[in-house]
């Protein structure tokens, strides 16, 4: 080996890839949020990133908005995991990628794509995140928020009428159709995946604190 490609080898360190997975308005932004801001002023925004399963929705533009309304979005193939597989692979090679965005009062993509750079650290967060075994190979760290149902469900409430334009009728009919049965079927069961649970949800003061300590090895 050459002393250029030493040095390089060097310099371009492998990221650590973070999930953060579990039930709908069970935390997982709120956690992944306040690791990233507690951290970014010592890590710079060139230090750590933050990735949202949501974002990979598959774009629905081509269905009439009554199809789009009857969508199971708590199923795997509601997401285009190899895209979110893929760009977390060009990410852990150093590369940039063009993250979809996605807009949840029309279900469909928009036309605008957010730049996101490799980093150090780069936490994703998201509901089945753990359900695709190519995905969940990607991550280096795999943690899962165990919060009660009814909790999730009350906040998922609460953040749908107001930031998702819903209203309590499509909210409770989709709560039971889809959201709540393909919790038991996929989201419970890939717990056994994680290497740390966290209970409590988003403000668990110790897990973010020893999330923290992790990750500031790791950059040191
Ligand atoms: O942010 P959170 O993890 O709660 O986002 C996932 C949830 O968003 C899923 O449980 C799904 O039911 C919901 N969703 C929705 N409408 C869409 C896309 C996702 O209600 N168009």
């Amino acid at each position: 080996m050459n002393q250029t490609k030493a040095k390089n080898s060097v310099q371009h360190k492998k990221p650590t890839v973070i999930a953060i997975a579990g039930a709908s308005a069970s935390g997982k932004t709120l956690f992944a949020q306040t690791i990233y801001d507690e951290l970014l002023p010592e890590l710079g925004a060139d230090g750590i990133s933050i990735i949202k399963e949501d974002a990979y929705y598959r774009d629905q533009s081509h269905m009439t908005m009554g199809e789009r309304e009857k969508t199971n979005y708590d199923d795997p193939n509601a997401f285009e995991h190899e895209l979110l597989c893929r760009q977390i692979g060009e990410l852990t090679e150093g590369n940039t990628v063009q993250c979809p965005v996605y807009c949840y009062k029309t279900h469909t993509r928009i036309d605008e794509t957010i730049e996101i750079n490799s980093t150090p650290i780069i936490l994703v967060e998201g509901i089945l995140l753990f359900c695709n075994e190519e995905l969940r190979n990607s991550f280096d760290i795999k943690m899962y928020m165990d919060t009660p149902l009814d909790i999730c469900l009350i906040r998922r409430i609460q953040r749908d009428t107001l930031e998702r334009g819903r209203s309590i009728d499509s909210i409770t009919n989709q709560y039971l159709d889809t959201v709540r049965p393909m919790y038991y079927q996929h989201i419970e069961p890939s717990k056994s995946y994680a290497d740390i649970v966290i209970t409590r949800g988003g403000k668990n003061r110790m897990a973010i604190e020893l999330l923290k300590a992790k990750i500031r090895q790791l950059t040191k």
